[in-house]
């Protein structure tokens, strides 16, 4: 939450920082700042909206401002302090002397504030960020303008999370990074120095990248990076190569950027599916080398998650279980698990999901399962991002960028590396037989070609979101490894398209939600043409018996469902555990369209951001 983008080096810094935050407005995007390093001192620039209206504001500042060759910018998700200008960043202490952003949350800002206020500090926003601003002024003062010394006892004083990029009125060579429980990355590309939340913003100048590690600080100036730790003390640090390609962050010719992304899917999966497997096996072991007899040792796999992250790990655990794992599998979400009393141990697995890599509540269950021995496993796309650098071993989803706020292909890229997983960790255990290993590889590898004839549908969809777009409501049913794919494609209508809806296990509707059918709640019935096919029919009919408009997704060739259905979306078929890597192509293009009819912003929804990076 929160986009930060800084620079020092000798072009104009307005440019690069105003490039940076809009890459990053996925981020937070309900205010936007920027502070120059000017001639005549720091001068800033505030505004509530979206990065385009704060370029406006920044041509209107003085021209030597547009040329200042250091400044920083943010883009913000309010946490603390209303949608104003004043609360926007960056903050500026009452001296002028320290100038900063913030993402993350100051847990303890209220007791410094009011100790501050005491003392004759005056503040002027309801920020937390605030109290980090003018307790460094304080403390910088006291330190005699050492900077390295302030910033040490800052660190020892605030509480929470918080990546903090600082510019100090009489240091105008450097810039200065702070992280702890907030992502923030730095480079160097051999003229200037560059900060930021995202490595997708700095990956236009360099991709060898400086991730900055818990309790690390930087100073950035135009000769370089000097890394130190909160004690004060300079530490070496490698950079991090990543590979992506910068254009990967880039629109093409789509409208929108999850648009793009969708239609990315099936090279997702050819990718993950090359690199993980070998003709008809499974090949994690390339990737993953887990200490000698693991599986053979745990009793346990824990899956755990936030959002479509976690839904993704729902898919692996009936994967798991149709496979027959004598294991004792379960999935929850992050949240919860970091606050039960869960079991843990050197039985135990876990593996950890998180496409950003930096989701607070992924990285604090991750912490404590580690804290009780438990073998932790990280699923990411985002190399060097801090589950990557916590856990035991990472697996790298091969998604590349992804912008949209919605999740869609890093889902993919999810789904088919767990489903690789789940089948190496099977098969390490004796408990793959030879027959299912090669049945669901050889059904991995035709699914990008049914991915393919699936998103060639989109006109049918289109018009079913235009037909549907004026429902209440929708419920999303469906029976075992659609259950996920309910959650996700409810999950993708809600924060696109702010449309009320539901998943439900298809035979939970009469225990409860259908009292509310009538003919305005449309139920989204997910029908694959397996075991549980009339099980489901049956209950979809009940639903029609309710008045409920009904629109199905069948199997290709399953003509007899028209019947049940008002309208029905055909989906290529597959191996019965597959189903959600094809099915979920339609209700993510049928959400992206029904949000595109109702003219909502798809790809910065309100309310929300990319990365949770607080609680
Ligand atoms: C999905 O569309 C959402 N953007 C959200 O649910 C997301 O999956 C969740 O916040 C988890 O994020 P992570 O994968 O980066 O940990």
């Amino acid at each position: 939450m929160c986009g930060i983008m800084g620079y020092v080096g000798e072009n104009a810094a307005s440019k690069i920082i105003l490039e940076g935050l809009s890459k990053q407005e996925y981020r937070g995007y309900d205010s936007a700042g920027i502070a120059l390093r000017c001639p005549d001192g720091i001068e800033s620039a505030k505004i509530v909206g979206r990065v385009s209206e704060l370029v406006r504001r920044v041509e209107e500042m003085p021209s030597e401002c547009a040329s200042a060759a250091s400044g920083i910018g943010h883009t913000r998700w309010a946490t603390h302090g209303g949608v104003t200008e004043t609360n926007a960043h960056p903050h500026e202490s009452v001296d002028g002397m320290v100038v900063l952003v913030h993402n993350g949350i100051i847990e303890n800002s209220r007791d410094i504030r009011s100790t501050l206020e005491s003392q004759g500090v005056k503040f002027s926003t309801e920020t937390d960020t605030e109290a980090a601003c003018q307790l460094l002024a304080v403390l910088y003062k006291k330190c005699d303008g050492d900077a390295l010394a302030a910033l040490s006892k800052l660190t020892a004083y605030l509480t929470g999370a918080f990546a903090l990029v600082i510019m100090i009125r009489d240091r105008p060579d450097e810039i200065w990074c702070v992280r702890k429980g907030s992502p923030l990355v730095t480079a160097f590309d051999g003229d200037a120095c560059y900060c930021a939340s995202d490595p997708t913003a700095l990956l236009g100048y360099t991709h060898d990248l400086f991730f900055l590690e818990e309790g690390e600080m930087a100073a950035l100036a135009s000769s370089g990076i000097k890394f130190y730790g909160f004690d004060g003390k300079e530490r070496g640090k490698s950079s991090i190569h990543l590979n992506w390609d910068s254009v990967m962050a880039d629109k093409g010719h789509f409208e929108h950027f999850m648009r793009k992304e969708i239609d990315e899917q099936p090279d997702v999966l050819r990718l993950t599916i090359d690199t993980h497997t070998i003709v008809t096996n499974v090949a994690m072991d390339k990737s993953l080398t887990l200490p000698k007899g693991l599986m053979k040792r745990v009793r346990r796999v824990q899956f755990v998650a936030c959002g479509t992250s976690f839904y993704a790990t729902l898919v692996a655990k009936d994967i798991m279980e149709s496979l027959g794992s004598d294991l004792d599998i379960s999935a929850e979400v992050a949240s919860e698990y970091r606050y039960r009393n869960v079991n843990g141990g050197e039985d135990t697995l876990a593996i950890f999901v998180s496409q950003s890599g930096e989701t607070a509540d992924t990285l604090a269950a991750a912490r404590i399962a580690k804290s009780m021995g438990t073998h932790c496993i990280a699923i990411t796309n985002v190399r060097g991002s801090t589950i990557d650098r916590e856990v035991d071993h990472t697996l790298l989803s091969m998604a590349g960028p992804e912008i949209g706020v919605a999740a869609t292909k890093t889902f993919m890229g999810q789904i088919s590396l767990l489903t690789l997983l789940a089948m190496s960790l099977l098969k390490d255990r004796g408990v793959l037989s030879a027959n299912d290993e090669a049945r669901l590889i050889g059904g991995l590898r035709s699914l990008p070609v049914s991915q393919n004839a699936m998103l060639e549908r989109e006109g049918e969809i289109r018009a079913l979101a235009e037909k549907y777009s004026d429902s209440k409501g929708f419920f999303f049913i469906g029976r075992r490894e659609c259950v996920p794919l309910t959650m996700e494609g409810a999950l993708k209508l809600k924060e696109i398209a702010y449309l009320p809806s539901e998943a439900y296990a298809a035979g939970e509707m009469k225990h409860g939600p259908i009292a509310m059918l009538d003919e305005r709640l449309t139920v989204v019935a997910l029908v694959p043409d397996t075991d549980l096919r009339e099980k489901t029919l049956s209950n979809v009919e009940e639903c029609r018996a309710r008045n409920a408009p009904i629109l199905l997704l069948a199997s290709d060739g399953d003509e007899s469902a028209r019947t049940y259905a008002d309208d029905v979306i055909f989906v290529p078929r597959t191996e019965p555990e597959l189903f959600p890597f094809i099915a979920v192509i339609p209700l993510q293009l049928f959400a992206y369209h029904t949000a595109r009819t109702l003219g909502c912003d798809i790809d910065m929804p309100r309310n929300l951001a990319k990365s949770v990076t607080v609680e």
